[in-house]
């Protein structure tokens, strides 16, 4: 099949090549809007990672230049409209799983490096700054971690952080039993009221979006430390920065962005960063921000690549695909 591939990076570019057997693929580098969708045209398949714009008028301008297939690089499908894509006859696949340690790992590691201050410290160390001050963190053993979403990644951070002796709460509409082996299941206002850290795993969708707000800010324990690996829109972000102004919320851990689609896989280092709230949450001397790396693994690349390409070469063998999104799926 000839597979346009959008929001590609070098390592995007390798991964891919090496998974691939049969298919003809392009690589382009913008991301896919409807301003980049006619590049798509001729091709039988797009390529999409997880800030590009699926929305129904991208997903009309697609089916009009002959794509069948939505091969998603990623899990997530809340980029899109799956509604859309069924009406035009359009299939969508994605990655149900390629590495849960790589983004669990990464979320562990956010809590360790906000915690023991590593960001300040190594900046401090390099000035010749030996000082303490201002580096106090706390024991990780004994605290209760809150888990929401406790599907493939919830559940290996949970596993991962009952090795430092955390008591680990989740909450999930849907339980299951590796958790429960792990932690205890609660409802959100408890896991709000308990919980030292709270880390965010569920998926974004209309039921998820600002979980956490000014609301469930209220609710919090004092001095809070709150993790967000999953998706921005989990968490309103002004809700949050008018929490850590207030000391409420001790400190924020973020992969992901409400608004992550204008800055994150960019080098923008010579540029003027426009958004004032993003800006705000960097100047918080508590807050750690990576640019939505916790996947970034070689493990996940390679599982990502192999799986995409499984699933195009499974539609084009049997015209649909194992890992479909469909409207039945979307809303289980
Ligand atoms: P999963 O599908 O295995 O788990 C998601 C869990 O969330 C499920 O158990 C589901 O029942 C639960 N859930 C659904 N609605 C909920 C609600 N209203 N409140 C609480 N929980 C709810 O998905 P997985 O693989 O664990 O991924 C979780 C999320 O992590 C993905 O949706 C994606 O947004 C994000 N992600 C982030 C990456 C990164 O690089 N930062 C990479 C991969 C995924």
């Amino acid at each position: 099949m000839k597979v346009a591939v959008f929001s590609t990076k070098p390592y995007d570019r390798t991964y891919l090549t090496n998974s691939n057997t049969t298919h003809e693929l392009t690589f382009f580098e913008p991301r896919l809007t409807i301003h980049t969708a006619p590049l798509a045209d001729g091709h039988d398949a797009v390529c999409p990672f997880v800030n590009d714009e699926l929305d129904s008028e991208v997903l009309t301008r697609l089916a009009y230049g002959g794509v069948e297939l939505i091969a998603l690089r990623s899990a997530g499908y809340n980029h899109v409209d799956i509604r859309a894509a069924t009406d035009l006859g359009l299939t969508v696949a994605r990655v149900p799983a390629y590495s849960p340690h790589a983004v669990a790992e990464h979320t562990v590691a956010l809590i360790l490096g906000l915690n023991r201050k590593l960001y300040r410290a190594y900046n401090r160390v390099r000035d010749g700054n030996f000082a303490l001050n201002g580096l106090l963190g706390f024991d990780l053993h004994g605290k209760v971690v809150g888990i929401i979403g406790t599907g493939k990644i919830g559940s290996v951070t949970a596993e991962v952080l009952r090795g430092f002796g955390c008591e680990l709460i989740g909450y999930d509409p849907y339980p299951n039993d590796y958790f429960a082996e792990l932690g205890t299941y609660v409802d959100l206002p408890e896991l709000f009221r308990r919980s030292a850290v709270i880390s965010l795993h569920a998926p974004l969708n209309p039921d998820t979006y600002h979980t956490i707000d000014e609301e469930a800010i209220s609710q919090m324990k004092d001095g809070v430390m709150l993790i967000n690996t999953s998706r921005g829109a989990l968490i309103d972000t002004v809700a949050v920065i008018e929490g850590l102004k207030s000391g409420k919320i001790g400190s924020v851990g973020l992969d992901v962005y409400e608004e992550e689609g204008d800055l994150f896989f960019e080098d923008l280092s010579g540029e003027v960063i426009t958004d004032d709230v993003f800006a705000r949450l960097l100047t918080f001397p508590n807050v750690l921000i990576t640019g939505h790396q916790a996947f970034f693994t070689e493990e996940a690349l390679q599982n990502i690549a192999d799986t995409t390409m499984e699933n195009i070469t499974e539609y084009e063998d049997t015209g649909t695909v194992t890992n479909i999104v469909s409207l039945e799926f979307a809303r289980s």
